[in-house]
């Protein structure tokens, strides 16, 4: 299988609403994707492509960690998506990995995601790291974040700010 990893680009549109929709069985995904690109809330957005085929969609859009004394930047990792025939063959890694590549590269420095435990841990996402963060969605453990630069969450609490489209998910 020829795996490319690469930004989105505006003719994979229709596609990627495909296979947000595939990966979680409804729209509201999907929907999401449209609405953040929509409101220019796009931080890094990246496709996986097999044989020419658009097989999986990761998406970083920029939330706000509301602290004292001051306001953090940091981003979402939300959502991400591998077609459920391609699922379990490293493409979710993949695409994982570049894209906290793209976010370091454009100097973020705090990542947050709201996900299976088992699946993030493995890029050193930590539940314990984020417990000082409220989130608006809860999460328990698949509550987590990422520091790609190391200490950028030390000493802040407070609560996060999710882009307004986010709020569909509720
Ligand atoms: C989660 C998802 C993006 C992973 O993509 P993938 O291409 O299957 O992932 P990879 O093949 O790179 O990695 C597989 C690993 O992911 C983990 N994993 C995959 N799906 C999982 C799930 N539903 N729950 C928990 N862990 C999962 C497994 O631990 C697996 O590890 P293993 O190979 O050691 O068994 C994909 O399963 C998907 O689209 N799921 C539906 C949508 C979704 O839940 N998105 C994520 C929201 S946080």
């Amino acid at each position: 299988m020829s795996l490319v990893i690469r930004p989105e680009a505006e003719r994979d549109r229709q596609a990627v609403r495909g296979v947000n929709r595939a990966a979680f069985g409804t729209t509201a995904e999907a929907d999401l994707v449209d609405a953040l690109r929509e409101g220019g809330q796009v931080a890094v957005s990246l496709v996986a492509e097999s044989n020419g085929r658009l097989v999986g969609h990761i998406l970083f859009s920029g939330l706000l960690i509301v602290a004292d004394p001051a306001t953090v930047d940091a981003v979402s990792l939300a959502p991400m998506a591998v077609l459920p025939s391609h699922q379990r063959q490293g493409i979710g890694c993949q695409l994982v990995e570049a894209g906290l590549r793209a976010c370091r590269e454009r100097g973020d420095r705090i990542v947050l995601v709201l996900g299976h435990p088992e699946f993030y841990r493995r890029f050193g996402f930590s539940a314990p790291l984020a417990e000082p963060l409220a989130s608006p969605f809860g999460g328990g453990e698949a509550w987590m974040a990422l520091e790609l630069e190391p200490g950028a969450l030390h000493g802040i609490a407070g609560r996060v700010e999710y882009p307004p489209p986010f709020a569909a998910l509720g």
